[in-house]
């Protein structure tokens, strides 16, 4: 069957950086706490009126499309994955597909948080090894600061999250062995509501019968009060703690899976891009297959958690700095709400 290979990856960050420091001024935070638990320093926060998760992530299609050497109008499927859309519904894949003037290409949203990107690939993947479409864009994009609380009561999630792009172009390879090798997807609703946004939603008088919606009971969550509104009930929702301890597992195992799919070991890896959840995750998973620091490519200490993104960014700055060359062993591993997992092996 044919496999697929990214024939081009971009990213677009926003222009504005908000240190640790910057936070403090809103919220009972500080740099050392933040920089202890997390690796963050700063984060970009999306112009508040001129960019969308949706304009993020055309600026960082238009560099994948520019660098696989086609034209928006060659793209014959578009994927996008994103946990803050630009509306609720339709999803951020067609206003790309407008803005970009595509032709009327299919166009999927993905919802799988931090491994959205992943789930977006692995169906890019597959629709290329069927002989489907010849050019798919896949898209991670958020802009988290639109809907995140800068008080102190929101401050374990606050502090994590920016906003950004990142895209890959994905076509068939071009010679035997290269490009994707394989991709694994998992998944665990049991925890669902451990890391979580509860509105808008239709859940309301499933779980929620005591908060009714507005303005009719029987309508539910997707139509807030103002008190709902000011008690936090609209916000994103972390137990951090557990979803660390969830990570660390489940990061290392996804990863062996990929490699013992493939008759690989954690030595044959080249690089390792893991999604940016947390900088001691990532060195806890490192540690764990015992990778040397030059293994690992981690940029989370300049943007934050940047969920569906997060990987795209990582894995299209390793590439500009030269971190990545044919022929290497790329794992991209990812772990989030939900919870989702995913890895994927690729030979650049
Ligand atoms: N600044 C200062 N103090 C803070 C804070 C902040 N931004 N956020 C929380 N605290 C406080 C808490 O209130 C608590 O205080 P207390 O002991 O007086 O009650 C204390 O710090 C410890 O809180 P805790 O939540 O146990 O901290 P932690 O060591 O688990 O770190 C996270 C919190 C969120 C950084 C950590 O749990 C984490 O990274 N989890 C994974 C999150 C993640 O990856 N999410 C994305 C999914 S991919």
């Amino acid at each position: 069957m044919q496999s697929s290979r990214i024939a081009g990856i971009g990213h677009y960050v926003p222009k504005n950086v908000y240190t640790n420091a910057d936070l403090s001024r809103f919220m009972d935070t500080n740099d050392e706490w933040i920089q202890e638990r997390t690796g963050i320093r700063e984060r970009r926060f999306a112009d508040r009126l001129e960019e969308t998760t949706t304009t993020m992530g055309v600026e960082a299609a238009k560099i994948a499309i520019g660098r696989a050497g086609i034209t928006a109008q060659d793209v014959d499927f578009i994927i996008f994955a994103t946990l803050s859309p630009d509306y609720y519904f339709p999803g951020c894949g067609v206003l790309l597909q407008r803005e970009m003037k595509m032709k009327e290409v299919g166009a999927l949203d993905v919802r799988n948080q931090c491994s959205g990107f992943l789930y977006a690939l692995s169906i890019a993947d597959q629709f290329i090894k069927t002989g489907m479409y010849k050019n798919i864009l896949v898209v991670g994009s958020e802009k988290h600061s639109f809907a995140m609380d800068f008080e102190t009561r929101s401050r374990n999630v606050s502090v994590i999250f920016g906003d950004g792009a990142g895209a890959v172009v994905l076509q068939p390879a071009q010679k035997e062995g290269q490009g994707i090798l394989s991709t694994h997807l998992h998944s665990d609703g049991a925890d669902a509501e451990i890391l979580a946004m509860f509105y808008p939603g239709s859940h309301a008088n499933k779980w929620m019968p005591e908060k009714p919606g507005y303005p009719d009971q029987e309508l539910g969550g997707l139509f807030l009060t103002t008190e709902q509104l000011q008690s936090g009930s609209a916000l994103p929702y972390m137990d951090g703690p557990a979803v660390f301890k969830k990570a660390v597992v489940k990061f290392p195992e996804v990863i062996r899976e990929a490699l013992q799919a493939n008759q690989l070991s954690a030595q044959d890896i080249d690089l390792l891009v893991p999604h940016q959840a947390n900088l001691r995750i990532s060195q806890y998973v490192q540690q764990l297959l015992d990778l040397p620091d030059e293994k690992v490519f981690n940029n989370i200490q300049k943007y934050g958690n940047t969920t569906a993104a997060s990987v795209p960014i990582a894995l299209s700055e390793a590439w500009e700095a030269g971190k990545i060359k044919d022929g290497d062993l790329i794992c991209l591993a990812a772990f989030g709400s939900g919870f989702t997992w995913a890895s994927a092996l690729i030979r650049w």
